[in-house]
């Protein structure tokens, strides 16, 4: 399979940002003046650089919090910003989940420009406590579990240039505030993002494994969920709202499987960073998606690591199983 828009979706892989060094960040031209730290949360905020390693060049970001600088966006940078949305929303609808397209409005996230943190964070404070921080990039694993278990959610401050508009290689504004933002609106899985939030930062003192373990359940839900409404499928994964190819190829392609939701299953399977999912799962409900992660991780993770993971096209003989992929055009070599 070709690469597409898929690349925002490493949004969830903290870990392996080291395999994406042919895939560098470009800094925007003019990012220099436009960043303001307003509040250092890490002891040493990191320059932004390209690092040396064994893996090759890896990005490297600051974890200060950086103020919006909103006055600093171009003309450009807002008519990116509104091709995307007009692009995608068209796309979306009978496709996204009701609460989707519901809490943009409620937002009044709209093509016309880029929205402002301080108008999100105005309605997020009165509803879910959610607040969105501006950040340089992907954070390190520890430092995004620990925003998340205090309700901020981490929103990249810039927006792609219009030769990436079709194709970026990491998360930037339209996936981080468009995709993932409208569902902190949500009572349910606001909740469920702190939980997450929470259950991070425990793995994180348990093993690599255990946070293997946790990473796929966000990738198989907030980056490419689906959920059952009235009886159809709809996305609700931000990984694929943001992303023009996969939102339909999710629903209407041959080629993936469709398994109902099932936790440890989840756990235990392998995704792709670089191509369409071949494996979708599929969630009856938020509520559902916070019951079934209720229970400590611990013994879980106990549990799996005995295990063998299961490729990202397995289907098992006890799958819920909504559909079975054609495989059509699925890459062959290593799942993530
Ligand atoms: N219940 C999980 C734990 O004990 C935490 C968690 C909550 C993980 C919600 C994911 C989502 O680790
Ligand atoms: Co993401």
């Amino acid at each position: 399979m070709q690469k597409h828009d898929l690349a925002q979706q490493i949004c969830a892989n903290r870990a392996l940002i080291g395999k994406f060094a042919s895939l560098l960040r470009t800094e925007p031209a003019s990012i220099k003046g436009r960043i303001h730290r307003v509040e250092s949360m890490s002891v040493e905020p990191r320059r932004i650089e390209n690092q040396l390693t064994d893996k090759g060049f890896v990005p490297v970001y600051t974890t200060a919090i950086i103020e919006q600088p909103w006055d600093s966006y171009t003309e450009q940078d807002h008519a990116t910003w509104s091709i995307l949305f007009k692009r995608q929303r068209e796309i979306l609808k009978g496709r996204a989940c009701a609460e989707f397209i519901d809490n943009q409005e409620r937002f009044g996230m709209a093509a016309g420009q880029i929205p402002r943190f301080e108008e999100i964070n105005a309605l997020l404070a009165k509803t879910t406590g959610w607040q969105l921080i501006g950040v340089e990039g992907l954070l390190p694993e520890l430092d995004f579990f620990e925003h998340l278990a205090n309700r901020r959610f981490p929103v990249t401050w810039w927006i792609r240039r219009p030769e990436q508009i079709d194709y970026i290689a990491e998360p930037d504004m339209f996936h981080d505030l468009f995709g993932h933002v409208p569902l902190l609106l949500n009572p349910v899985f606001a909740d469920y993002m702190a939980a997450y939030g929470r259950g991070g930062v425990k793995a994180h003192g348990v093993s690599a494994e255990a946070l293997v373990n946790l990473t796929r359940l966000y990738w198989y839900t907030v980056e490419f969920g689906l959920i059952r409404q009235d009886g159809a499928l709809r996305i609700y994964g931000s990984g694929i709202v943001s992303s023009k190819g996969e939102s339909i190829h999710c629903l209407e392609s041959d080629a993936p499987n469709r398994i109902g939701f099932d936790i440890k299953r989840i756990m235990r399977t392998r995704y792709r960073i670089d191509t369409f999912q071949k494996t979708y799962f599929v969630i009856d409900s938020f509520e559902q998606l916070m019951e079934a992660t209720r229970p400590d991780f611990v013994p879980i993770y106990a549990e799996l690591a005995t295990q063998p993971a299961y490729p990202a096209a397995a289907v098992l003989e006890t799958d819920t199983l909504i559909h079975r992929g054609s495989g059509e055009g699925w890459a062959t070599d290593a799942d993530a």
